[in-house]
């Protein structure tokens, strides 16, 4: 049992009080811990590149950031792991490994036997999908993200984790939404993003935790299906359109939320990861592109595609969500910290997107 579970299970057992008691008798310092374990660790100055491990990293996002980063810092420096089965071209594009972020001892034997040094963390129940299963969303979310903490802290990694516009509620300012305000989601996926917004900056103010959090608006992207989230309309309308030129759309036309393209979304997440810490004044940000409503997103994509059928049969649920949400998020201090910038407005998000979806469904029908 490592010294911090060891420390967290008396702390449960005996309250606060004997957890500061305890910390001060044994001096423990998971930054201590990092730097006595520095000769199984890999450091900036023996290596030129990080070490990364990306958990939950078959979903809507990860493929496409290991690609970014397996760029940037070679191919066998980049570790995808999941609990799911990897598809052939996925699996022969370079290192993947199982990672159940369930299990601490798995995961702590992958950091070490790897040397990773920065883990950026993306298993998640999002939250429609968490809705329908608060349970395995609070043991995935917020257990999960307990053994990454620990694990972080005593290797002494850095560690991204996405937060997200969910992790906001109806009491939040929603026209814009600054990085600063009330924070009462109602969803156990926002209740479980705000604790680990929390979770990451007390252990980065306590422990010296090199954490790092980038609140995402909704990702559009082609290559893979959205994984159960409020904003998936957005995806799959393109789909549809490019395959049957009709779609059901589970929002009402008027829902407006910040949304943004996955190229921008990785791009961001690698800038925050490279900025130098001296440029970050906070530990989570919200990072913005474009909002759009249902029907302004069908207007733009029947430009070019003039015959698109819409209906719209809105799912309470989702619909719920989206209506407690930021609909403009301010980024204002990404953009002045370490120069966020997205580079997809909603014309260019659109034509992208259909040349995408356009392409893949070319291919799957020659296949
Ligand atoms: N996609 C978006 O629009 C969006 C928006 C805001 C924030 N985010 C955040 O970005 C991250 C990645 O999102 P995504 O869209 O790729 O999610 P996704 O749902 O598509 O993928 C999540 C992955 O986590 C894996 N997973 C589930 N349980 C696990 C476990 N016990 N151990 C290891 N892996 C497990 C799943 O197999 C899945 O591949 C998430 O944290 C999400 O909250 C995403």
């Amino acid at each position: 049992m490592s010294c911090l579970r060891a420390v967290r299970g008396l702390a449960l057992a005996g309250g606060f009080q004997s957890l500061a008691l305890l910390s001060r008798r044994v001096s423990f310092s998971p930054r201590q811990v990092a730097s006595d374990a520095s000769f199984h660790s890999v450091s900036f100055s023996e290596s030129d590149h990080p070490r990364v491990l990306i958990t939950g990293g078959l979903g809507q996002l990860g493929v496409g950031l290991t690609k970014l980063l397996r760029k940037q810092f070679g191919k066998y420096n980049v570790i995808l792991s999941d609990i799911r089965k990897p598809p052939a071209h996925v699996y022969q594009s370079g290192p993947f490994i199982y990672s159940d972020i369930l299990d601490y001892k798995n995961l702590r034997e992958i950091v070490v036997n790897n040397r990773i040094s920065w883990l950026i963390h993306y298993s998640a129940l999002l939250s429609a999908d968490g809705e329908a299963k608060v349970s395995l969303a609070r043991d995935v979310n917020i257990t999960g993200l307990h053994n990454v903490l620990d694990v972080a802290v005593e290797h002494g990694l850095r560690l991204f984790i996405p937060s997200s516009i969910g992790a906001f509620g109806p009491m939040s300012p929603r026209n814009p939404t600054p990085d600063l305000c009330i924070q009462r989601p109602q969803t156990i996926y926002g209740v479980s993003k705000v604790h680990a917004e929390l979770m990451g900056e007390y252990y980065h103010h306590r422990y010296g935790l090199d954490f790092r959090c980038l609140r995402y608006p909704g990702i559009i992207s082609a290559d893979c299906q959205p994984g159960g989230g409020t904003t998936d309309y957005a995806v799959q309308i393109f789909h549809d359109a490019v395959k049957t030129g009709s779609c059901v759309c589970n929002l009402r036309p008027d829902t407006r939320l910040p949304m943004m393209f996955i190229d921008d979304c990785l791009r961001a997440t690698l800038e925050v990861l490279e900025a130098p810490a001296e440029a970050l004044s906070m530990r989570t940000y919200n990072i913005s592109a474009v909002s759009f409503t249902p029907e302004e997103l069908v207007q733009e994509i029947r430009r070019h595609l003039p015959d698109l059928q819409v209906t719209y049969e809105t799912d309470p649920v989702r619909q719920a969500i989206a209506d407690s949400w930021p609909m403009v998020f301010d980024d204002s201090n990404a953009h002045s910290d370490w120069g966020w910038k997205h580079n997809y407005s909603l014309p260019e998000l659109v034509q992208t997107m259909l040349n995408l979806t356009g392409s893949n469904s070319r291919m799957l029908q020659a296949n």
